[in-house]
């Protein structure tokens, strides 16, 4: 069951939070904040909360992560080391990955406008590539032969299904940007198989992000087996690899209620296999990319209160030392997240929680109970894992946090904190 907090998060009788064994105070003074902190064992747990249920409903499986959650070497490597493989959507996420631990067969290659040097990137590594149109197929072909190789492609379809989610993270959609329409599948199916140097692996759906009903994947699953089915009479071919994508959602606020992973994975498993059975199918590889449900509990931010500002009769503020540059995330999509003080306990009265940014709308929620704050206080904010660091910024020419990830009471800098020698790099 997705959890708001890290697995490994308990409060000590004195009050005091610890997260991978460590107090997250200690963390804040070792560190600095803003702080992004990453409990190994939760993203360890969430790998295996794909994987053990896979390997007994389905085990000719393979589950990617989506890295535009949240990617760095030493993220890529431990998910690596629980054989997990990576989904990028471009060649900086590429590059990351190519030089991770997570080995390039385990690589898929999104993206709906990736550039001729993204293209050749992957080819020259042997990245599989999950092509979006039909002006990147001929692409593809013709680089491959410029440098005489194989592509090995999935292709994306635009599934036609409506999930329930904000609208800036729906991607099944008819008018979606993402994916072939159906009505071409078969012309550039048909596209790759008879021509020499594009080799097909199968097909690609995703419906959305932050999603909480089991059934639009189930409704996913018959609609593509029924391509499955159509692609066989069609072309004459069976895939062997079929990608349901990501998007399962993840516990922000206690009230939340996103599915158990392991019944999603009975679920879908058992009505797959049904509709394979039912067709005369022969079972696929199946590829799931699952981004935030992996890492996002996973991570939790760390700010120091700087100032609380009464707003006498309207609002109290708690200032903190980050805000919109290092998550965007309730600006741009509303999100609600869950904060507690990391040095006292208890609920108090609300604050409304505010950033340093120069702009009124960074603020990162309303109506936060805490026990009276004061200057110098550390803030967890939980749940900032996946699509925090991913989307940071340097608004306001701030320099983005550190994240260390902890784990038995030791912790290790993942990434370091930006210099103000970081920040002018590029100034000339
Ligand atoms: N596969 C594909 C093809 C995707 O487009 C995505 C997410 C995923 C997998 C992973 O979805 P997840 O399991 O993480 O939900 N920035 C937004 C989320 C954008 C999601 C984009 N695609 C946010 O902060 O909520």
């Amino acid at each position: 069951m997705s959890t708001v907090k890290p697995i490994t998060l308990t409060r000590h009788l004195e009050g005091e939070l610890e997260v991978g064994g460590i107090d997250l105070t200690e963390l804040a003074q070792t560190y600095g904040t803003p702080l992004y902190v990453l409990d190994e064992a939760t993203l360890r747990d969430n790998c295996r909360a794909y994987t053990a249920p896979l390997s007994q409903h389905y085990p000719n499986y393979q589950v990617v992560f989506a890295g535009k959650a949240g990617l760095n070497k030493g993220i890529l490597n431990l998910i690596a080391e629980e054989g997990l493989g990576v989904d990028v959507v471009s060649g900086g996420e590429l590059y990351t990955a190519l030089k991770s631990d997570v080995s390039p067969d385990k690589i898929l290659f999104h993206g709906n406008n990736k550039s001729l040097e993204e293209i050749s990137m992957a080819l020259d590594h042997q990245i599989r590539i999950v092509v979006d149109n039909g002006q990147e197929l001929k692409n593809i072909q013709t680089l491959c032969q410029q440098k005489a190789c194989t592509a090995n492609l999935l292709v994306r379809l635009k599934p036609e299904i409506e999930a329930h989610t904000h609208d800036y993270i729906k991607t099944g959609h008819i008018d979606s940007k993402f994916g072939i329409d159906k009505r071409e599948l078969i012309d550039i199916i048909s596209f790759i198989v008879d021509t020499p140097e594009l080799k097909f692996l199968g097909i690609h759906g995703h419906i959305g992000s932050q999603i909480f009903d089991v059934e639009p994947y189930l409704d996913l699953v018959r609609i593509m087996v029924g391509h499955l089915v159509h692609i066989k009479s069609e072309v004459g071919v069976e895939v062997e690899e079929l990608n349901l994508g990501g998007g399962i959602g993840i516990r922000y606020i206690e009230q939340d209620d996103p599915p158990a992973i392991d019944l999603f994975i009975e679920k879908l498993t058992t009505l797959l296999k049904e509709e394979l059975k039912k067709a005369g199918l022969k079972e696929p590889k199946l590829i799931l990319e699952p981004g935030r449900s992996i890492i996002g509990n996973a991570g939790l931010t760390l700010y120091t209160v700087g100032a609380v500002k009464p707003i006498p009769g309207i609002k109290d503020y708690v200032f903190v030392d980050g805000g919109m540059a290092d998550n965007p995330r309730p600006m741009l999509y509303q999100a609600e997240y869950t904060f507690e003080l990391a040095n006292k306990a208890g609920k108090g009265k609300p604050y409304t929680i505010a950033g340093k940014y120069c702009e009124s709308g960074d603020v990162l929620a309303e109506g936060v109970l805490l026990p009276e704050p004061s200057v110098g206080d550390v803030l967890a904010v939980y749940g900032t894992g996946a699509y925090n660091y991913a989307m940071a910024s340097n608004y306001n020419r701030c320099q983005r946090p550190a994240m260390v990830g902890v784990f038995g009471g030791h912790s290790r800098v993942l990434v370091r904190r930006e210099t103000y020698d970081d920040v002018i790099r590029y100034d000339l």
